[in-house]
């Protein structure tokens, strides 16, 4: 006999609730979306259109103590993720939260231990973990096309609404996005994801991390960010090890490029971002390539010449992300993101943010 599909609860149906885990969860066939839990009408009426056959709750407590939802999907600001990942634990649920999956190190432990101690499963939407840009990276470094990485540049920059230079000063066209209580600023926003991608390709000990942020607007949070994560060499000098250097922020109206690398046999460069997030605004999910202007360079010595060629690149594909959430509710397969795995990005971003605060090159 066929199981019932694993039953999901959505809290929040902004952009991520609705643009991202809406389209994927409906895409996989072992879950059923029956609850949504909105308070803006405007959202509820879309929540109602797109998926007549959920329950629409008006909070997420609500929705926790509905007996249909297995799994909560929590995506909402920043500074409610710990408080709702526990409450959903509690109330026997598993739970994806989006990133970034919180505000500190020790939240992040609340909600592992709340996780463990109710015997759900917990994981953090690190779609950015499949995305064709940063597969293709993972697999130039491990094949070492580049060789020994000397530096690695992961960024992301444009020039977009936040922080709208030109805007009256109250004007704040990304809402919760522009404050620091509600966990706001570009660096938790896309550090979140460059900081667990440098943690997937390096790991997360890095021996010193330096990070600066600028304030261009009238805001509590950071116009853009860097840090430059300094790993070490096993010598213990420190001479070599990668430099992994992150950039977010809108202060570019000319983008750098999304990953810039330099080895001891190459180099690698990759403009424009993974085509998934377009995508999934028409709906459409499955594997995708970089589009063709996108597509990364590799310049590599070959005996004694340098070849330079275009490279074809790695699908991505964030629908592996719930498929895997899906086999490993269902006891089937390991679950890929965990919550500890993601706890190490954290304590990065928190480390970065100290130094930015401090002034000061912090050792690990
Ligand atoms: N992984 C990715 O690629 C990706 C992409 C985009 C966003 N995100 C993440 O998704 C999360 C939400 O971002 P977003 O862009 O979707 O924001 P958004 O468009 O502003 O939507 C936020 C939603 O959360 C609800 N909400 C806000 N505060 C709430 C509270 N205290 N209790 C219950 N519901 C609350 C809002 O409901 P009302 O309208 O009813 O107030 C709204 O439905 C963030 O963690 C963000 O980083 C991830």
């Amino acid at each position: 006999m066929k199981q019932r599909p694993i039953g999901v609860g959505i809290v929040g149906y902004g952009l991520a609730g609705r643009v991202f885990h809406s389209t994927l969860i409906r895409n996989v066939e072992d879950f059923a979306i029956g609850a949504i839990a909105v308070r803006n009408e405007g959202r509820r009426a879309l929540a109602v259109m797109d998926h007549p056959e959920a329950t629409i709750h008006s909070s997420a407590s609500e929705l926790f103590a509905n007996p249909d939802v297995d799994l909560v999907v929590i995506a909402t600001p920043h500074d409610t993720h710990a408080s709702m990942c526990v409450g959903a634990a509690r109330a026997g649920k598993h739970v994806v939260v989006d990133k970034i999956m919180c505000m500190n190190v020790s939240e992040g432990e609340a909600m592992i231990e709340a996780a463990d101690t109710n015997g759900v499963l917990l994981s953090v939407f690190q779609n950015r973990r499949w995305d064709a840009d940063f597969l293709t990276v993972q697999d130039v470094l491990t094949r070492g096309l580049v060789g020994e990485p000397f530096v690695i540049e992961s960024s992301v920059t444009g020039f977009g609404l936040t922080p709208g230079y030109r805007l009256p000063a109250g004007d704040r066209p990304r809402g919760w996005r522009t404050y620091a209580e509600f966990g706001g600023g570009p660096f938790r926003d896309w550090g979140a994801h460059l900081l667990d991608q440098a943690v997937q390709l390096c790991g997360g000990s890095p021996k010193r991390v330096v990070a600066d942020f600028q304030y261009r607007r009238d805001w509590d949070v950071e116009t853009a960010g860097t840090a430059t994560l300094i790993f070490g060499s096993d010598d213990g000098t420190d001479r070599e090890g990668i430099r992994f250097v992150i950039e977010v922020g809108s202060i570019s109206a000319i983008p750098k490029p999304r990953w810039l690398i330099r080895g001891s046999e190459g180099a690698y460069i990759q403009y424009g971002r993974d085509p998934q997030e377009q995508a999934l605004h028409r709906g459409e999910v499955g594997p995708r390539k970089m589009l063709p202007e996108h597509a990364p360079r590799l310049v590599r010595e070959v005996e004694g010449a340098l070849q330079d060629v275009v490279l074809d690149g790695l699908a991505g594909n964030y629908l592996a992300f719930y498929q895997n959430v899906a086999g490993a509710i269902l006891g089937r397969e390991e679950l890929m993101v965990t919550a500890p795995s993601v706890l190490r990005s954290i304590r990065l971003l928190e480390v970065a943010a100290e130094s930015a605060r401090t002034n000061q090159v912090i050792a690990l």
